[in-house]
């Protein structure tokens, strides 16, 4: 199986020292930081975007290696992710994971404010990923069926394949909701068919949770409030880490 991957959720660190605090995140031993871009229309919140990147990105160095610690792990929960796709390359994203519901043009219906040109399928986002220097990462929310997800991991052109698929484990919008356990059998069967996935979890994760999503499979571990509501970060941090490598 892949390493664990341990990449905190800023999106519980204090918006107001939202530099120091992702600077801090990196020294008590994250490997990457979780962005989470929310735009109010595929969630019911609001985040923050590009220009907020480009300067938290100046207080974390970029990665090395292809995965190395630093990688900025931007999870689009927003209607229209082709359209940001340039944009968050210039600002310093390294893995734009952009929502399997949002790129499938039956979402146009939901949302009307969409253009045609500004969707496109799952395979020509990530091949567009992709072609733009990223990483590219598929997100799937509790409703979506893991099976959706066979026809994008077996393709045969590498430059539509994915990086990364990132489970959900709770209703994506907010932070410090209860972990879904239900959403585990969808780990488990993609780690079954792809051992060198990286597969990431994302919601309710902490210390209390880690162990399940760690048996069945998830290396991406991605933890908000386990990580910035602790008084000893680097403590969670570790302990994730060494559920995932036990
Ligand atoms: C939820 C976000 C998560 C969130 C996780 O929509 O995608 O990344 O920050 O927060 P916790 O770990 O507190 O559930
Ligand atoms: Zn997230």
């Amino acid at each position: 199986a892949p390493p664990a991957i341990i990449a905190p959720s800023i999106l519980s660190a204090d918006f107001a020292e939202l530099g120091k605090a992702c600077s801090d995140t990196i020294a008590q031993g994250a490997d990457w930081l979780h962005v989470d871009i929310m735009d109010g229309h595929f969630v019911p919140n609001i985040t923050f975007g590009a220009p907020v990147v480009t300067k938290i990105r100046t207080h974390v160095q970029r990665p090395t290696t292809k995965h190395g610690r630093g990688t900025f792990d931007c999870h689009m929960m927003i209607a229209e992710p082709k359209k940001w796709v340039k944009d968050f390359q210039k600002a310093g994203c390294d893995l734009y994971c952009f929502h399997y519901e949002a790129a499938i043009s039956s979402t146009a219906a939901e949302s009307p404010e969409a253009t045609s040109e500004s969707k496109t399928n799952p395979k020509e986002m990530i091949r567009y990923i992709h072609d733009c220097g990223m990483l590219a990462g598929i997100a799937i929310k509790p409703d979506t069926k893991v099976d959706v997800l066979w026809d994008i991991l077996d393709n045969p052109h590498l430059a539509e394949r994915p990086d990364m698929v990132l489970v959900m484990t709770v209703h994506p919008g907010f932070g410090g909701q209860k972990f879904m356990a239900s959403e585990l059998p969808k780990v488990a069967e993609l780690r079954k068919r792809y051992p060198d996935l990286n597969i990431e979890v994302d919601g309710g994760l902490g210390p209390g949770t880690i162990d399940q999503a760690a048996d069945a499979g998830a290396n991406v571990i991605v933890a908000g409030s386990a990580v910035f509501g602790a008084k000893n970060p680097g403590e969670i941090i570790s302990k994730l880490r060494e559920a995932v490598e036990r």
